[in-house]
């Protein structure tokens, strides 16, 4: 008798593979058949994590500090992260009102958990990290794809919004600095977009994960200007820490409790070692590291960023953060995917497709990441000037 399987949730059917892990496989094969890839695909930084923070890892595990935490994390991480917001933004914060997650990913499926009902609309741009999309799917909610466009520096404007919210809408979820395009909300446009989420009656989620890798004077936290702001941030990129798998959530007072009851049901607790270590992210010693790197970042975002725009790709003028460069092809093909596998299959250049990101002009555009070191970037350009001969 042919094996019944189980049912498959509806709810699955929306939600969609990362495309670049179909290019990271390949890359694979192809380093297997001893080909030298270059990779730019990939959205984490090439540098190892930071010593301080390896130490004290060793020395947690040294004391066995191995058990669960509470849901919410350790209360000096809390309080840690609480004073860098005051320094950096100027703004006290509770540290009751923050809580680790396991990576910015915990803390945006505990919020899309915390705030979004089944049949509810939540506004994104398009072009924006793909997993959102996938959270708010998840809970038979509907993503409300705002196409943005690289004039307006690939953030909404205020009439976008007004001609994408819709009756459902309950929130507007953006990323400063954006994945995948580097670019930021700067701050009087910020302080629009909170006006404008408050006068709509909408939340507002803002993810800052990408915070601390700007080359910009000013990026504002949401924090800064509306309170009543969500916010995620991670230790994965700018402290180098994407496999600890360890981020943060900043809700206002009245959502703590339900953000610690969901933390307790959904996570149990954050990683314990990966919460001590985190504790040495924040001595001088670490951040003269995490500032070498940001230059160095800046200095590859210069190179990649010239390089490109001779070749003849179009970009923006302003990649204020992160590390990505979100370029536009179509003076080389009409098909992102297709310029993707021919780049990887017969010049071993690793790049993503704008596919991954959204549908909006998506097989316009690629994203390339500035994660690989000075050396490899140059011989991509090569190889990418090879291939466009
Ligand atoms: C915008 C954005 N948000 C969230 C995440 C998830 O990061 P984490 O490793 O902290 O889960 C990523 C990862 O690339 C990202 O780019």
């Amino acid at each position: 008798m042919p094996l019944k399987l189980p049912h498959l949730s509806p709810r699955m059917e929306n939600v969609s593979p990362f495309r670049v892990m179909t290019v990271m496989r390949r890359a694979a094969e192809l380093e297997a058949e001893g080909h030298k890839v270059v990779h730019m695909e990939v959205g984490e930084p090439d540098f190892a994590t930071a010593l301080p923070i390896v130490e004290a890892a060793k020395r947690a595990l040294e004391k066995g500090l191995t058990k669960y935490t509470s849901a919410p994390g350790i209360a000096e991480l809390r309080e840690a992260i609480a004073n860098r917001y005051k320094l950096n933004h100027g703004v006290s914060i509770d540290p009751n009102r923050v809580l680790i997650t396991p990576g910015a990913s915990g803390g945006l499926s505990l919020l899309a958990n915390m705030l979004v009902s089944p049949g509810d609309g939540v506004l994104l741009t398009d072009p924006a990290y793909p997993c959102v999309r996938n959270f708010i799917y998840m809970l038979s909610a509907e993503p409300q794809l705002i196409p943005v466009s690289i004039v307006n520096n690939f953030q909404p404007t205020l009439e976008e919004l007004d001609l994408y919210r819709n009756r459902n809408s309950r929130g507007l979820w953006l990323a400063s600095p954006s994945n995948p395009t580097g670019t930021i909300l700067e701050r009087q446009r910020l302080q629009e977009i909170c006006d404008w989420t408050q006068c709509n009656r909408l939340h507002l989620l803002v993810d800052e994960i990408y915070h601390g890798l700007e080359y910009v004077d000013d990026l504002p936290s949401v924090l800064e200007l509306d309170s009543s702001a969500f916010v995620v941030n991670s230790f994965s990129k700018y402290y180098g820490m994407t496999g600890w798998r360890l981020g943060w959530i900043i809700v206002p007072d009245e959502y703590v409790e339900t953000a610690n009851i969901l933390a307790q049901n959904l996570f149990i607790s954050p990683p314990s070692i990966a919460q001590y270590a985190a504790l040495a992210a924040f001595t001088n010693e670490a951040e003269v590291i995490f500032e070498e790197r940001r230059d160095a970042f800046r200095q590859r975002r210069d190179y990649l960023s010239r390089a490109l725009r001779e070749l003849g790709f179009q970009l923006s003028n302003n990649i204020q953060g992160a590390f990505y460069i979100y370029a536009n092809i179509s003076k080389f093909s009409e098909d992102s995917e297709e310029f993707c596998k021919n780049l990887l299959d017969y010049h071993q250049v690793a790049i993503t497709p704008g596919t991954d990101f959204g549908e909006h002009k998506a097989k316009e555009f690629v994203r390339m990441a500035f994660t690989t070191s000075m050396q490899d970037l140059e011989l991509g350009v090569e190889r990418i000037t090879k291939a466009l001969c």
